[in-house]
């Protein structure tokens, strides 16, 4: 598994991205030269017709993410103090965001939940662990 040392972790706040987020703490503490990316995608639905409404709601949903990636930001330093670690909000399409951060930053395994917030048990994957999944060009570590 040492190959794996330029990790992916896409996280929305859900149990299973905490767990895919442990997960990679965990293989981080066998493999010393890892890195850690922490990434979380805001989504503002682009149907809102005002541009006021839109902007503040962009602001509200930034503000929720960087305070998200804080916290863990906190943790991964006091886990992995001497790891290579990082957090970033990216804005877009989750799984097109997450999958082009992979590719722009090297990354060579991407770890997350196989599903998040939206927690519907009918199908196995979300869609955005199903997008990851099929447009990924490195290998996917699904936690469940
Ligand atoms: N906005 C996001 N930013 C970063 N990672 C995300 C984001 N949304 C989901 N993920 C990752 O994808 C995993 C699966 O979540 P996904 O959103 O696919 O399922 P869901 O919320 O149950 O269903 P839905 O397709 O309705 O959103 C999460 O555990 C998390 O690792
Ligand atoms: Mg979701």
């Amino acid at each position: 598994m040492k190959k794996y040392n330029k990790i992916l972790v896409a996280f929305d706040g859900s149990d299973l991205s905490v767990k895919a987020l442990n997960e990679a703490i965990a293989m981080a503490k066998e493999n010393e030269a890892m890195e850690i990316d922490v990434v979380t995608a805001l989504n503002p639905t682009a149907q809102i017709s005002s541009a006021v409404v839109y902007a503040s709601i962009l602001n509200e949903l930034r503000k929720e993410a960087v305070d998200l990636l804080k916290g863990i930001s906190e943790k991964l330093d006091v886990q992995l103090p001497n790891h290579k670690v990082k957090t970033m909000v990216l804005e877009g399409n989750p799984g097109n965001e997450i999958v082009k951060y992979a590719d722009d930053h090297d990354r060579n395994l991407i770890i997350m939940g196989s599903r998040g917030l939206n927690g519907l048990r009918e199908w196995f994957l979300g869609s955005v662990s199903h997008a990851v999944l099929q447009r990924s060009h490195c290998p996917v570590l699904i936690i469940k």
